[in-house]
Parts: C-alpha cells; structure tokens; sequence
C-alpha cells in the first residue's frame, strides 16, 4: 500500500508493521473499540485501510493526562506516539504484530455515539442504516463493495481504452418519450409547461454519435427509469454503455466477452471459457427463462405425450406438462414434499398442485399418482427426464406460460435446496435471437396506454433479423431480433442489439410499434433525421454496473454496492427525497398542484 503521508499523519491505520518498530510515528482515524486491561488502555484506531491499536502503558505521568480526555466510540483523534511490538499478536490484523505506545492524543472532532455499531456484523436494522448511510459506509463490508466497484471501473476503461473506445459524456436532461419504462420528468422554468425527462439509457445519443463517426463509443452512465423496485433494481442506476460501428452480431459478441473475460481475471484472478451461446427459444424451452441459471442443469422436459391417455385429467386437460429431475433427491420426505407443495402453490409461483415421482435407490419407481401410472408408465417418465436412482422427477402441469414460469422458479429452488448456486462459481451465457416484438397485454411498468400493443422487447432501434423483415406484415410475433442479453449466474448483466440504421426500416418499426408516421417524426425525427446523412451499420450493448458488481462481489441486492442507494419506496432516507417543493418554485415552474 502507497505511504500516506500528510501534514497530519505519517502512516495510516493498515500500515504499520514489524519492521516500523522505534519510529515516531502520527495516525489520524476514528476511535473504533478501548478497553483497559491492567494499568493499560487499549484503543482501537480505524481509518480506511485498517486498525491499529494504540496504548496507554499507564507507566508514566503524561498517559494519566491523556487518559482525561474521555475517549468515546467514533472520536476522531491525532495519535502520535513510538512503534513498538506487541506482547500478544494478533494474526487477524495486517497490523496485528505492532501497537503505538502513545506520547500525544489530539482529539481533532468528538463524535455522538453511532445510531448502530460499525462493525461487520452490525446491530443496524435496514432503514437505520440507510439513514445514516455515511456511518454504514464506515463498515469494512459496505466500503469493500465500493472499493470493489471502483477496480471495475477502472479496469473498464483500461480495457475500453486499449480497444479504441472514446468515453463521451451525453446529456441528462432530454426528452420524454412514452416507450420503454416510464420516465423520470423535470419540469423547465424558462418553457413553462414543458418537461425534460432523465435518460432511461443514451441510446438515441450513442446512435448519433455512430453517425457522427465516432466508431467506439463507451460511457460509465447513469441510467434513470421509473419503475418496480426489486433486490436487482434502482431508479438510478449505471450502466457501461458502449456502441461500436461496422459491426456485426459477432463482432460485439466477441468483444465484449474480452470485457467479461478482462473483469474476471483482473478483478478476482479467474480465467473464464468461452461464453456458450443459447438461442431465447431454448432457454424458454430448458430452463423456462431468458435468463437462466446455468451453474446447474436440471433442464426443463416436456412431458405431454409421455403422461397422455391415463385418465389423469390434470395432466390430459394441460396445455404443458413439464418436470425436472432433482439429482440425489428422492430421499425428500413426505414432509419436504408437502413442503414443497405449498411452495409452488404460494401466490408468486401459482402452480396448483405438485405431481412427483421419486426414483428409490433400489430402482423402483413411486409416484404420487400410482393410481392412474403403472410402473411400465412410470418407467417412460423415467426414461423421458433420465433419471436415476436416486433423483426425484418434479412434475407441474396447467397453461403453457404460466406453468413453465413456475417450473423456472421451482428449478432455481431445488438449485438453492440442493446447494447447487455457489456465490462463488460463475456461469457466463449469451441469449441471442430474440424476439423483435412482445404483446403487451397491460405491463404494469408500462404506461396504461401502451396495452393491446406490440412492445419492442428490446427497444425500438432494435434491428429484426434480415430473413425475417417480411414476416412484419404477416406474423410480427415471429420476427427474431439481431439481440443478445449477456447472463451471468441467471442474473441478466448486459443486454443489446444490432441497430436499424435506414430510416425506412425504422419507419416500418414505429409502424408495427402503433406510432402514426406524425407521432414518430416528433418523438424520433431526430434520429430517423440524422440515419438520412449517412449512418454507419452500428451496435452496441450496455452493461447494468451496479449488477455486475454485486456479482463479482457475491451478493445478491445491487443496494450495497451504490454509495447512496434508494430504499424499496424509490426513497433517500438519508436526505430525505423526494420531498414537496414551495408554492412559489411551483408557480415558477408553472405546475399547478391538484387540491387534495
Ligand atoms: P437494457 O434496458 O437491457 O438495455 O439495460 C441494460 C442493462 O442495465 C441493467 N439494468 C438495471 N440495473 C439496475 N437497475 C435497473 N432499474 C436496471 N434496468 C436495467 C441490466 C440490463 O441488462 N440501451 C440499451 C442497451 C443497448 O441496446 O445497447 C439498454 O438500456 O443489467
């Protein structure tokens, strides 16, 4: 670690060690435990590198002076004193061979005693700690995650920058558009009645800036959106937004696994294999998710026409009949299995019932529907999802979507159960061909008058794959995207696309999206605008930061890796936003609040 040295200190508080032993030394930092033992005080100092502990031998007068200070939890205190080694050591401290016999104590700030304790484990409920956030971030876990992001940053632009990448910073305040999430607005003084709104992504900005012949754009950015919050969601959040002309699929694909790959090894010393590509189609099929978790397989099998014809009604009358194997598990009692039957049938999973059959050791076959499934029947179960002795076939059944959602979840759950979701292994994926478009039958992060429509799945820009444009006109659901999510872990770490960069085409889109051709030129003109002098074949992907490095740092809530994170109501506790404005902002501002 470099040397510290300033007018007030010499070393910092993770520095010193045996070889400093007689030096004079001076350490600022923060009061972090005392205790006496005998005739000697003991003090803890922390700063941001680390502790080390300062004594009071009690063997000489000037310790009984300092000694009146009063030290309290949280003190911030100049300690100057003689290096010397430690009777005791202790091996869980960097610092740990060494104390300071202390010769001066200046105490520079008193503190109040914290609201909860600033240790690893603290006593801090959630939104305490959220309130004082500055405390929380005197902890060694929550600084660590910050120190993590920064290396992330940093190793970003090393690579972006060695592979040509220009970072160019795109404006904040832009202009409300209705697709997508819902926006941020901020309402403009000097155009009373007007509304810029924050930008969801640069994405029309990155695009003009291809046309503008940039080439290789990237930008650690703030993001904002308006919707749900969940572990893996801020309203403000970052993204490593990057764009690249002349381009295909390929070439973005291979460059960013260099990313991918680059982070791992510099950030926490792994060599990553080639990224494995799976198209949306099978991953629905699988793993009933365009995200799946592929640290394990446990994949999705169709059962139908394995389980038809037996009088079973639940499983004759099914759109799907799908199972899993879980590997090992046929020893579940009837408890565990009652167990997991109200499991899928919590609200947030929605299955009606649980069919299994558990695959015995000794080669026999029981299911929990022996009436209507003999054992020749329960063998071709068997056969259909491979199981062995020993392993227990799950098996849901209803309509098509729903079902396998839920089999999705029931997956990751016997994942979490079986132990097969190490934090600490890491299973990279592409999705690629997606679908262009998606039904929006009443997306509640979507505005109310956006249903009963086509939705872009990706977004607008998103350019439909060349041998399906015709299917456009005729089954728009059909038509695959040129767009690929990067997943790490099932969480979905980066997505983008190859662009539409001819004004026609991107017409025909807005078209297909339910824009009039006069409500595209003024929400859009400007690109389709600028696609008319000269746009490069361009694309680009976007990188959620905050979620890359929760899993780097093996976690799986992105809050405590962002200083100053929202709580679940999209609030800062901590200043206390948002908050109402006064009558006369308002009226500068020319908004009229509704009489409650
Ligand atoms: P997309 O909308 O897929 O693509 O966003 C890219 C990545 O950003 C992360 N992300 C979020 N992280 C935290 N909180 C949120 N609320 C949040 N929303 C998204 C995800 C996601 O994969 N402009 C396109 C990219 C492109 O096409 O180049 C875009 O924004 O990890």
């Amino acid at each position: 670690m470099r040397r510290m040295k300033t007018a007030l200190r010499t070393h910092h508080c993770g520095e010193l060690r045996t070889t400093d032993i007689n030096k004079e030394v001076s350490l600022c930092g923060w009061i972090h435990k005392t205790r006496k033992l005998g005739g000697a005080t003991f003090i803890d100092l922390r700063d941001r590198y680390g502790i080390t502990q300062l004594v009071f031998l009690g063997d000489d007068e000037n310790s009984n002076t300092l000694l009146q200070e009063g030290f309290s939890r949280e003190m911030v205190i100049r300690a100057t004193g003689t290096v010397i080694e430690r009777e005791s050591k202790n091996k869980n401290l960097s610092t740990g061979d060494i104390e300071i016999k202390l010769k001066n104590v200046e105490v520079l700030n008193k503190a109040l005693t914290p609201p909860f304790t600033i240790e690893d484990d603290t006593d801090g409920g959630d939104e305490l700690r959220m309130k004082y956030r500055y405390l929380d971030l005197r902890r060694n876990a929550v600084r660590k995650n910050l120190e993590l992001r920064h290396r992330m940053a940093i190793e970003t632009r090393n690579f972006l920058d060695k592979q040509n990448f220009l970072e160019v910073e795109t404006p904040v305040l832009i202009k409300s558009t209705p697709e997508g999430a819902r926006d941020f607005v901020v309402p403009s003084r000097m155009n009373g009645g007007q509304f810029y709104a924050l930008p969801q992504s640069p994405q029309t900005f990155k695009q003009l800036l291809m046309v503008s012949g940039f080439d290789r754009y990237y930008q650690i950015v703030k993001c904002f959106r308006d919707e749900d919050l969940r572990a893996d969601r801020q309203p403000e959040f970052t993204q490593i937004d990057c764009e690249m002309s002349f381009v295909e699929q390929e070439d973005i694909l291979n460059t960013f696994e260099g990313l991918v790959k680059h982070l791992f090894k510099t950030v926490k010393g792994l060599d990553i294999p080639e990224i494995p590509r799976m198209t949306y189609a099978d991953a629905m099929k699988y793993f009933g998710n365009d995200k799946p978790d592929t640290r394990f397989e446990m994949k999705l099998v169709e059962m139908n026409a394995v389980v038809a014809g037996k009088n079973f009604k639940v499983f004759d009358e099914a759109e799907l009949v799908i199972a899993i194997c879980a590997k090992g598990a046929a020893e579940y009692t009837r408890k565990q299995l009652d167990e997991l039957t109200e499991w899928v049938k919590r609200p947030q999973i929605g299955a009606t019932g649980l069919v299994y059959a558990k695959h015995n050791t000794d080669g026999t076959i029981k299911s929990s529907v022996d009436k209507f499934y003999n054992e020749e029947d329960l063998k071709k179960w068997s056969d259909t999802c491979g199981s062995q002795p020993g392993d227990l076939i799950l098996i849901l059944a209803g309509k098509e979507d729903k079902t396998r959602k839920a089999m999705s979840e029931l997956r990751l759950e016997m994942g979490n159960r079986l132990g097969l979701r190490d934090k600490n292994k890491f299973s990279c994926l592409w999705v690629i061909d997606f679908p262009l478009l998606e039904w929006n039958e009443g997306d509640p992060n979507l505005l109310a008058s956006l249903a009963g429509r086509w939705h872009a799945k990706h977004h607008p820009f998103t350019s439909p794959k060349p041998e399906d444009i015709a299917l456009l006109n005729t089954s728009p659901g059909d038509v695959r995207a040129n767009a690929y999510d990067i997943v790490i872990n099932g969480v979905e770490v980066g997505g983008g696309s190859i662009r539409i960069h001819n004004k026609e085409l991107q017409a025909k889109m807005f078209e297909v999206l339910g824009f009039s051709s006069e409500e595209a030129q003024k929400q859009f003109g400007f690109l389709m605008n600028a696609f008319e002098f000269g746009a490069p074949p361009h694309g680009g992907i976007a990188f959620g930061f905050d979620r890359l490095c929760s899993l780097f740092g093996g976690a799986e809530s992105i809050r405590d890796f962002i200083a100053f994170p929202k709580n679940n109501s999209g609030r800062d506790v901590m200043i206390d936003a948002p908050s109402e404005i006064s009558e006369e902002q308002l009226n500068e501002l020319s908004i009229a609040l509704r009489q409650k």
